[in-house]
């Protein structure tokens, strides 16, 4: 049966993209199809993030043009889904804007509630859940190449990082069974998709308790999947310095299959700031795991994210974010300014003290010296030769491919090589020697 035409936006992390393919895949069982236009679409919603104001604040606006489309066409229904769902359900409805609201762990509802939306009867279900990990739904990949997809291997999250928004919004952690994921990623090799991301808010605690049998921990699981094919490449995100096992690092060296990055977010340099968080670690153990990490894996790329400007954070403080940047010589960060988030710890119990023009400032010097790092690194990368999983042409100039490397960086070089090689195809794995680099890109020949 037709039953209408769904446009879905979403917003915040992969996580977040993961479960718009899950949406797409209950709806379509139920007769809804897909489109990517919203003009269209008899059903808009948005995939919703929390994680700090600026976010939902654009999420905001969009549903007022959501609403603009339900005024010019009859019978286009409107919803917010996910974090912000969770988070701001009431005010959602009060805005009188949107027809359904549905949070992260309900959306295998989502079609009994489109059928019973009605004027005046907008339709809710922010229920968060200890056991839904979808996990025998194969969501519909959106995703434009058919080379690489996400995989999620868990939902929520039990650490209480105090800035955190997220077990609010996303509730418990829980794992998910070993054998659907493993079946999930065979199934998109045999698809010819290349390479999948496990992804969860904190890989290194996925665990899968056996009753009678062994339990199943991150490192198993990542065996298990990095066996599927040597031709199939792993990565994963997000890992927590506190959990992240020498049992890890040893899996990953053992397959050169499992990608050579790691992303760990380390938010502070300061030890007192890092209490304050609620991280759970100290700079000094945070560095004793990139040391482990180097040591086995010398060609490693680190990532990691940083918050600018947390409570009571001193000049003296924000010095030590800067020397453990250059300490770790990251490859790449992703920098945020501080947001408070209503109702987590810190929102409760630390005063949001650091002026919006200081943490600007904070952030801009981190930033700043990111760039300088991530310029450092693709140049200890030149002259080097990497294998690349090709995506396609790259957007700058069509005569050109792109595609990653395995510790990520994003390499371009010209499809025909001198000896008029083929064009490659997205999805094949190429050789390349780096040649020069900008702070964002690695520019390859082919070899
Ligand atoms: N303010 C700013 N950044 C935040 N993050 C999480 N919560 C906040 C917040 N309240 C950042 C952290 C996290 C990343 C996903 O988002 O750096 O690792
Ligand atoms: Fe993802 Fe967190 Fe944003 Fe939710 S709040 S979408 S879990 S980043």
């Amino acid at each position: 049966m037709e039953r209408g035409k769904v446009y879905i936006e979403t917003y915040g992390c992969q996580m977040n993209v993961n479960d718009t393919e899950v949406i797409f895949s209950i709806l379509a069982k139920a007769g809804y199809t897909r489109t990517e236009n919203m003009d269209e679409a008899d059903i808009i919603m948005a995939n919703t993030c929390s994680i700090r104001d600026n976010a939902e604040q654009r999420i905001w606006g969009r549903i007022d043009q959501f609403y603009g489309c339900k005024r010019l066409r009859e019978g286009v229904v409107t919803g917010i889904v996910g974090c912000m769902a969770e988070r701001l359900k009431d005010k959602l409805l009060e805005s009188g804007r949107v027809d359904f609201v549905a949070g992260p762990d309900s959306y295998r509802s989502l079609p009994e509630m489109l059928a019973r939306i009605a004027p005046g009867r907008p339709q809710i279900n922010v229920e968060l859940s200890r056991e839904e990990t979808y996990a025998d739904i194969e969501p519909v990949r959106i995703d434009k190449n058919g080379v690489s997809a996400f995989i999620s291997i868990m939902r929520g999250c039990n650490n209480a990082c105090s800035y955190c928004v997220v077990p609010y919004t996303r509730g418990a952690e829980r794992s998910r069974a070993p054998e659907t994921i493993i079946r999930e990623a065979c199934g998109l090799f045999g698809r010819g998709y290349k390479e999948v991301t496990l992804l969860g808010q904190n890989v290194d605690s996925y665990l899968w308790h056996r009753e009678g049998g062994t339990d199943v921990d991150f490192a198993d699981l990542l065996e298990g999947v990095a066996s599927i094919s040597p031709q199939l490449r792993v990565r994963f995100s997000t890992s927590h310095p506190k959990d992240i096992s020498d049992k890890v690092i040893f899996t990953m060296a053992k397959y050169p299959n499992i990608c050579r990055h790691i992303h760990l977010p380390v938010q502070s340099g300061s030890d007192t700031m890092l209490v304050k968080m609620r991280r759970r670690y100290t700079r000094e153990w945070y560095l004793g795991r990139v040391a482990k990490i180097r040591e086995v894996m010398p060609d490693c790329a680190i990532t990691t994210d940083i918050i600018a400007g947390f409570c009571g954070e001193t000049l003296q403080d924000h010095q030590d974010t800067l020397s453990i940047m250059r300490e770790v010589g990251y490859d790449y960060a992703y920098m945020f300014q501080y947001s408070e988030r209503p109702g987590t710890l810190a929102a409760r119990n630390y005063p949001d003290d650091v002026s919006p023009e200081e943490k600007t400032r904070r952030l801009n010097e981190i930033i700043a010296l990111q760039n300088e790092l991530s310029l450092e690194s693709n140049r200890r990368d030149v002259g080097k030769t990497f294998t690349v999983l090709v995506e396609g042409p790259s957007r700058r100039n069509p005569a050109d491919s792109c595609g990653r490397a395995s510790n990520n960086k994003m390499c371009v070089f010209p499809s025909v090589g001198p000896e008029s090689v083929k064009a490659p195809a997205p999805g094949d794995y190429v050789d390349v020697k780096v040649m020069s680099c900008t702070s964002a890109t690695l520019i390859c020949e082919r070899v």
